[in-house]
């Protein structure tokens, strides 16, 4: 999957790729899914909510104000964002040079893509570094809008749910596992709070497309999801 190794500034779309967009709440799975689901394809993979969280992460370090709309949309487009992949195939992200993969993972800076998410022009700022991910031999979008507002035309299509509960634990054992202290409280409450304030935004709220295929995740293993999103774009 080359698409790690450039920056996404360069290269223009290429709309012969076929994409299949996998959109969904917080905590649904979808980047350990869409991720699997790119390398069984040999297909590239974008993680949308990573340059949101680059960009509230951006800001957070020019400690520029969250409620000025103005400073954040300047933010977004003057913020370089890198994906590059290590031989050990471990995915880092570089914000203006410097590595800042492990500081975007934080709920912290989730907190904070959630909320700059919800400006129109922020939004309209990654709309084209977001196409430019199509490139041959196709793409694996993963996000909120990617099958609404970003490849409407994507060939296949699928929204990701599990119950907050479930969506909460998996997180808390993802952290847990990496040392982070947190209560599964504290992470139900956020979840819910997320799913809220991505849902109800006017630009692009979390919904599935039309033309989706939603997939109910609680209870599934990964492979058994990832076999039948395979299944869909096989079809
Ligand atoms: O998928 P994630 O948890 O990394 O996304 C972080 C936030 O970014 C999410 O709460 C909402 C926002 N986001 C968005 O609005 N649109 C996307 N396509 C991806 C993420």
């Amino acid at each position: 999957m080359g698409i790690f190794a450039r920056s996404v500034h360069n290269e223009l779309m290429d709309p012969t790729a076929p994409v299949l967009t996998i959109d969904g709440p917080s905590g649904s799975g979808k980047g350990t899914i869409s991720r699997r689901v790119a390398d069984r394809l040999g297909w590239h993979y974008l993680d949308s909510g990573a340059l949101y969280r680059a960009v509230g992460v951006s800001a957070g370090w020019a400690d520029l104000d969250l409620s000025d709309p103005g400073a954040l949309v300047r933010c977004a487009f003057d913020t370089r964002i890198e994906f590059r992949e290590t031989a050990a195939h471990d995915l880092r992200i570089l914000i203006n040079g410097l590595d800042a993969t492990d500081e975007l993972r934080t709920e912290t800076a989730g907190a904070a893509a959630s909320a700059i998410a919800a400006i129109p022009e922020v939004r309209s700022a990654l709309k084209e570094w977001q196409r430019n991910f199509r490139q041959l031999p196709g793409l694996v979008a993963d996000g909120r809008d990617m099958g609404t507002v970003i490849f409407p035309d994507a060939v296949t299509k699928v929204f990701l749910t599990a119950s907050a509960e479930e969506r909460a634990e998996r997180r808390y054992k993802q952290l847990k596992d990496k040392g982070v202290s947190v209560t599964l409280g504290d992470l139900l409450r956020e979840i819910l709070a997320r799913d809220a304030r991505d849902a109800s935004r006017v630009v692009a709220p979390l919904r599935p497309a039309d033309d989706a295929v939603c997939i109910d995740t609680t209870g599934m293993g990964i492979e058994a999801v990832v076999e039948r999103v395979l299944s869909l774009v096989h079809r």
